[in-house]
């Protein structure tokens, strides 16, 4: 099969679907692989470093009209997907349930589509999971971007002229990003105190050095397969309430609480970023999806009570090298999951199959696609 890498259209976006070292473990397992002119340029992969992994170069217009299976980082536009032959196969972050005109699109090419961030979470899956290879970078980027910005160093430091005390860092949510970003600021000396309501994180939080602040749950916090699926109003107040002491007495905040499928919490209010002190630093990771922080901003610094707000909504961008490859071999793992050098196994019942097709042969059938198509 010819496998095609067109180059990221998207704003802002540096990362590949495939780099160079992947492109030629395909082509020595017998694929044939067309790389758009300039696709690996932003991630620092050159068009001489895909040729000599065993890639054709090809322009925009063919990477998607003869290919049999595109892989991507973010959907490709309608139009992209226009130009793409019947039955053809797409595999990207797609977003289904949030991105109706993209799959009406697939239908009308009569393509499939796989969707990275639909993989399920089981364990036979890790070395498929993109949501998790991409956050974990990005709860690494996220500290260093509060420590580039903040007027301060993070450990404490003795020095002859008087003792430096430590940044205080407070993270929301001990997930994938949260727990990268315990770790990397804890690295760089800060006293780092976690707020998540899952009860398993308390634990993760400890064993990283992470101080664990403890808000009593309530029968409103539903959780599904270890995600948190929602929460009262009342809760997040309540939690706004426990929280925002330990926000008031923060240098740094940064924020990482994500519901799927719903819009992110609101944890951070505009009293509690009122009450920080002047030159402290807020990154609101979760500003994609709505934001933790009142008056982030998409892909803009803002400053707000003498607060910085940070709400850069594509982290992993700014790490391309490690964020490509690292993604490039999440695709691979899924595609040799899906098939071999010759076809697809379409092994319907099969639950990575199952769990990540959105479109299949112009039918969208994944249920949250079909609940949004019906709603
Ligand atoms: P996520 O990105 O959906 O959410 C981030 C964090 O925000 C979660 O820890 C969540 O509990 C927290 N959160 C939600 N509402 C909150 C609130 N009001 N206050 C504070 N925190 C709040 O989660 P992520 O990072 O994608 O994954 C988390 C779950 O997925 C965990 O159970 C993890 O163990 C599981 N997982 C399993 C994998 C596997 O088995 N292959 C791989 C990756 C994650």
């Amino acid at each position: 099969m010819k496998l095609a890498v067109p180059k990221e259209t998207k704003l802002k976006e540096n990362r590949v679907a495939l780099t160079p070292d992947v492109v030629k473990d395909l082509v020595k397992k017998g694929f044939e692989v067309l790389v758009e002119n300039g696709a690996g340029m932003n991630s620092f992969f050159s068009d001489e470093a895909y040729t000599a992994a065993g890639a054709q170069l090809c322009d925009s217009n063919k990477v998607y009209a003869d290919a049999d299976v595109v892989l991507k980082v973010n959907a490709p536009q309608p139009a992209e997907i226009a130009k793409m032959k019947k039955e053809a196969i797409l595999i990207s972050f797609l977003w289904a349930a949030t991105n109706p005109e993209m799959v009406s699109a697939c239908e009308k090419a009569g393509i499939s589509a796989f969707s990275m961030d639909a993989v399920p979470r089981i364990s036979r899956a890790q070395k498929m999971d993109a949501l998790s290879s991409q956050a974990n970078l990005a709860g690494y980027k996220a500290v260093l971007m509060a420590a580039d910005t903040i007027g301060k160093i993070l450990p404490m430091m003795t020095t002859a002229a008087g003792t430096i005390r430590p940044c205080k860092v407070v993270i929301f949510g001990a997930g994938v990003a949260g727990l990268q970003a315990i770790a990397t600021a804890k690295r760089l000396g800060a006293v780092v105190e976690v707020t998540d309501i899952r009860p398993e994180t308390k634990e993760q939080v400890e064993s990283l050095g992470g101080k664990f602040i403890v808000v009593k749950s309530d029968a409103s916090i539903k959780i599904e397969g270890g995600y948190v699926k929602g929460v009262s109003e009342e809760f997040l107040k309540m939690q706004q309430e426990l929280v925002a002491k330990h926000v008031k007495e923060a240098d740094v905040v940064i924020t990482t609480a994500l519901i799927p499928g719903k819009k992110a919490p609101l944890l951070v209010t505009d009293d509690m970023v009122k009450s920080m002190r002047f030159g402290s630093v807020i990154v609101d990771m979760a500003v994609e999806q709505g934001g933790n922080v009142v008056g982030s901003e998409l892909n803009k610094t803002v400053q707000k009570h003498g607060a910085t707000i940070i709400g850069e909504g594509n982290i992993p961008s700014l790490l391309p090298m490690n964020a490509s490859d690292l993604y490039a071999k999440n695709i691979q793992t899924l595609l040799l999951h899906l098939a071999d050098k010759d076809k697809f196994k379409w092994e319907m019942e099969e639950e990575i199959t199952k769990g990540s097709l959105i479109v299949f042969k112009g039918d969208a059938v994944h249920p949250s696609v079909k609940k949004a198509q019906t709603a």
